[in-house]
C-alpha cells in the first residue's frame, strides 16, 4: 500500500510519532487529533502498536494507545460489543464501530482513523452529536396513543412484531447519516438516514396511534425528500440495516395516502 501522505493544501498537520519498542508484530495507526484548547490546527499522530500484545479490534488498539502510550487521545466507547454505538468513527475510509472492526480486516499498511465525517468535532475522535440527537427527539421516538391505557401491556401479533425487524436493531451510531452526501450538505434540515429509519420504526409499529401525524410531519421537501438513493447509508451500516429501504417505505406510504 502507498505511504499515506496528506494533500499539500491540507490544514491537517503531520503530528507526533510514537514508535513501538521491541514490538513482535508492529502495526502503525495514524490518528486524527484536534483539541479546542490549544489553538493548533488538526494533526495526524502516528502510533506503533504491538499486535502481539493487543486485542483483535481497532478499539483494543486505541485503548492500548490511550492506556500505554498517550493518555491525551480522546474517544468515546462503552459496551465494546456493537450495542451502544458510541465508538463510531471513520476507520480506513469507512464509517464503522471501532469495537467490531477487526484490525486484520483493515487494508494492509497503516490504519487511518478519523472522527465521523462532516460533523463538528468536540475533541480528537469525538464528534458533536447535539444536532443529531435533537433531530432524533424531533420525531418523538416513543409510542404515541390516544386510546385508554390497557390494564396490562398493549399486545402485538407476531406478524406485526416482525415488521420491526431490521429497524429496532438500530443503535443510533450515526455511521449512516455521516456517510450520506445529502446529509453533509443539508443536515440542518434533512433528517438523514438514521433518524428516518427510526421514524419509520414508529410509523410501522402496530401499537402506535399517531401514524397520520407522523407522516404529516415528514411530508416536507427537506426532512425526507433530500434522500437521492445514493445508498452510502446501506453500505456503511455496521449493523447491516437498510435505512434507504425505510426511507423508500415512508415515501411509498405518503404516495398511497395521497392517492387514497
Ligand atoms: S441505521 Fe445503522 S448506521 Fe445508521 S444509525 Fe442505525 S445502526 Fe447506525
Ligand atoms: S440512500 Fe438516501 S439516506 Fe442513504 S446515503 Fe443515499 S441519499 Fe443518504
Ligand atoms: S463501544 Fe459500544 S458500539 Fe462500540
Amino acid at each position: 500500500m502507498a505511504e499515506f501522505t496528506l494533500p499539500k493544501n491540507s490544514k491537517i498537520q503531520p503530528g507526533k510519532h510514537y514508535p513501538a519498542k521491541d514490538a513482535k508484530k508492529p502495526r502503525t495507526f495514524r490518528v486524527y487529533r484536534w483539541s479546542p484548547d490549544d489553538g493548533q490546527n488538526p494533526r495526524i499522530d502516528t502510533y506503533e502498536v504491538d499486535l502481539a500484545a493487543c486485542g483483535p479490534m481497532v478499539l483494543d488498539a486505541l485503548l492500548k494507545i490511550k492506556n500505554e502510550i498517550d493518555p491525551t487521545l480522546t474517544l468515546r466507547r462503552s459496551c465494546r460489543e456493537g450495542i451502544c454505538g458510541s465508538c463510531a468513527m471513520n476507520i480506513d475510509g469507512t464509517n464503522t464501530l471501532a469495537c467490531t472492526r477487526s484490525i486484520e480486516e483493515c487494508a494492509s499498511g497503516d490504519v487511518k482513523i478519523y472522527p465521523l465525517p462532516h460533523m463538528p468535532v468536540v475533541k480528537d475522535l469525538v464528534p458533536d452529536l447535539t444536532h443529531f440527537y435533537a433531530q432524533f427527539a424531533s420525531i418523538k421516538p416513543w409510542l404515541r396513543t390516544q386510546s385508554a391505557a390497557p390494564d396490562r401491556e398493549r399486545p402485538q401479533s407476531p406478524e406485526d412484531r416482525k415488521k420491526l425487524d431490521g429497524l429496532y436493531e438500530c443503535i443510533l451510531c450515526a455511521c449512516c447519516s455521516t456517510s450520506c452526501p445529502s446529509y453533509w450538505w443539508n443536515g440542518d434540515r434533512y433528517l438523514g438516514p438514521a433518524i428516518l429509519l427510526q421514524a419509520y420504526r414508529w410509523i410501522v409499529d402496530s401499537r402506535d396511534e399517531d401514524t397520520g401525524a407522523r407522516l404529516d410531519d415528514l411530508e416536507d421537501p427537506f426532512k425526507l425528500y433530500r434522500c437521492h438513493t445514493i445508498m452510502n447509508c446501506v453500505r456503511t451500516c455496521p449493523k447491516g440495516l437498510n435505512p434507504a429501504k425505510a426511507i423508500a417505505e415512508i415515501k411509498k406510504l405518503l404516495v398511497e395516502r395521497r392517492s387514497a
